[in-house]
């Protein structure tokens, strides 16, 4: 695992859902000479969401360019039963691993396990999941907190307004020690809002990887943000 405490500071986390895959490579690549330390990847199963994206393949597929970097591999896995596959994301190079509260019954078990794998351990809350879901575990195994800004599946939603309130509440109710992320809909004209609410890690993925210059959209995002 590479050093996380990236998490823990500002920092735009370009999200490869929205990426040409046709060149997956170097659209990373792009990003991160423009300065992105934290690449988000979405697993989905077809389950948990709707959509199928990709797993531990893709993971590896990138990690070696983000750690050469000095980056880390940000992993959101909307996938059911999640602890299943938590091994498999870490073995092929992931540094932190978010799985959602929602997708299942274990969720001390299994951010121990993401623990236990070397890597540092997020939970994520569905806009319509309560932020104190994640109490029981904040004060013991938990690292990242996601705090999801639209409905996890697809790209290019808008942010839901509430998200923003959420977030406040869930940067009051978290230990210090715990990075505050979230996800959906961010772009230029929400970061920013996104910033005073209380989120450090924001993902952001149509409005970086659906720009024609991905390095030029992060800069701009990450300026807005005071990321950089
Ligand atoms: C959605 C994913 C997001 C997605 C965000 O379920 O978790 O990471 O890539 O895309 P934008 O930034 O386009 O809303
Ligand atoms: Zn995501």
């Amino acid at each position: 695992m590479a050093g996380t405490e990236v998490l823990h500071e500002r920092r735009v986390a370009p999200s490869i859902l929205s990426a040409d895959f046709s060149r997956l490579g170097s659209q990373v690549d792009e990003v991160l000479a423009a300065g992105a330390r934290v690449i988000h990847v979405d697993v989905m199963d077809g389950h948990f969401v709707p959509p199928i994206t990709f797993g531990a393949v893709i993971v590896e597929a990138v990690a070696d360019r983000v750690h050469d970097a000095g980056g880390v591999v940000d992993a959101h896995l909307m996938i059911e039963q999640p602890e299943r596959h938590v091994r498999d994301i870490a073995s092929a190079g992931a540094d932190n691993i978010t799985v959602h509260f929602e997708a299942t019954a274990q969720l001390h078990y299994v951010l121990d396990a993401i623990r236990e794998a070397g890597c540092s351990a997020g939970a994520a809350v569905c806009p319509g999941t309560p932020a104190a879901s994640l109490d029981e575990v904040a004060h013991d195994v938990l690292d990242l907190a996601l705090c999801m800004s639209v409905n996890p599946g697809w790209g290019a939603q808008e942010l839901i307004p509430a998200a923003l309130e959420k977030l406040t509440r869930m940067r009051g109710a978290l230990p210090d020690r715990v990075a505050l992320e979230v996800d959906g809909g961010v772009h230029q004209e929400t970061v920013k809002a996104c910033v005073e609410a209380g989120a450090a890690v924001l993902v952001t993925g149509s409005a970086v990887f659906g720009s024609p210059d991905p390095a030029a959209a992060y800069v701009e995002i990450a300026e807005l943000a005071e990321a950089l």
